[in-house]
């Protein structure tokens, strides 16, 4: 069976063929970074409109790759939420409209679900159970998953989310959008002893998590001090310190909590190299294993859209002609596939 996956739920139109024999056949990816760089962040409706002048031919592009027609296809996928409404309307609209168009299916997908699965595409996916951190733009979360749609949330942002936090600091310390990765390359020159930033929720109890208070800790902190380059860097190395020690504690309690030794991170901030090391790190210390997609499966794709969708599909899920749109969706709503 195939399955055509179709992202447009941010600022990234992505789009993918996968091939549950096989796996994945083609994935094109089209950054609207560009786009709203000017602007600092990402504007919705210059967002819909790229999304609708790209999404074709982006389909197009990927049946090519692949060497496919539309015939050759079982269904469509595409991220109906959470996201920005009418960013996922346009992929949701062509999805549907393809699925009905081609006789087959249409198979409205989570994202978060999306990035949780990622690492699945790799040649040593994670086995289940095991604890999942999704760290990107819009969300984060440490989710105990003991299957496909079973999830429970242990833990969440109470406001900004992880990425959130790395681009609006990035903003300040003057950085291009999408920030986070370009805050996380000046903090590798910076010293980590300069500055100590706090550890936000960490002397309470639980797992929830906040990363808004930072920001302004970081603007206070560039108020107090010169405006050098090692400064920068030195402010740079303490806020990643900060977010990735916070999350890190937050994971260890939860792996606590639950028993489990399995580490998944997905998500945008899931690229961080720092945070990366930082688990595997975790993990050794415990005799347990930490699993991520690669890099360019991190942030938005169509490739994870499409593998949620195939299992979704191969669940006999599937949706009615309504285009679907979700822009508050909670992961834990999502059913459990059948093993
Ligand atoms: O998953 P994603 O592409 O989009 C959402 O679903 O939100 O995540 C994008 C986020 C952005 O906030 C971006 O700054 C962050 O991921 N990000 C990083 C890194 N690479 C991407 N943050 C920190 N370090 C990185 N290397
Ligand atoms: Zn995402």
């Amino acid at each position: 069976m195939r399955i055509l996956g179709i992202e447009t739920s941010c600022d990234e139109t992505g789009v993918a063929i996968y091939d549950d024999e096989k796996g994945l056949l083609a994935h094109q990816l089209y950054s609207q970074v560009a786009v709203h760089a000017d602007y600092g962040g990402v504007v919705p409706e210059l967002a819909s409109r790229d999304h609708v002048k790209k999404t074709i031919p982006l389909i197009k592009a990927t049946l090519e790759e692949a060497g496919l027609t539309p015939e050759d296809l079982d269904g469509v996928a595409y991220t109906a939420g959470p996201g920005l409404v009418g960013a996922l309307l346009v992929g949701a609209t062509i999805g549907r409209s393809l699925a009905y168009a081609w006789n087959v299916p249409a198979v409205a997908v989570h994202h978060m679900e999306g990035h949780l699965l990622a690492p699945m595409l790799e040649d040593n996916p994670p086995p289940f159970p095991f604890i999942a951190l999704l760290v990107s733009g819009g969300h984060t979360l440490l989710v105990e998953v003991k299957g496909i749609g079973e999830y429970q949330i242990l833990g969440e942002s109470i406001d900004d989310a992880a990425g959130e936090a790395f681009d609006k600091t990035a903003k300040l310390m003057g950085l291009d959008y999408p920030g986070g990765p370009l805050l996380s390359k000046l903090a590798e020159k910076g010293d980590s002893s300069r500055f100590t930033f706090p550890r936000p929720m960490t002397t309470v109890p639980g797992l929830d998590m906040s990363f808004s208070g930072l920001k302004t800790f970081t603007a206070n902190t560039i108020a107090a001090n010169d405006n050098d380059d090692q400064t920068r860097a030195d402010i740079a190395r303490a806020f990643e310190d900060a977010v990735v020690d916070t999350l890190l504690i937050k994971v260890k309690r939860a792996l606590k909590q639950t028993g489990m030794k399995r580490i998944v991170i997905a998500g945008g901030v899931s690229a961080n190299r720092f945070l990366r090391l930082k688990l595997e790190a975790l993990a050794a210390s415990i005799g347990g294993e930490v699993y991520y997609p690669r890099t360019e499966f991190c942030t938005d794709n169509g490739a994870m859209i499409a593998y949620a969708g195939m299992q979704r599909l191969k669940n006999g899920e599937h949706n009615d002609l309504g285009v679907k749109a979700f822009p508050r969706w909670p992961i834990d709503q999502l059913k459990p596939v059948e093993g």
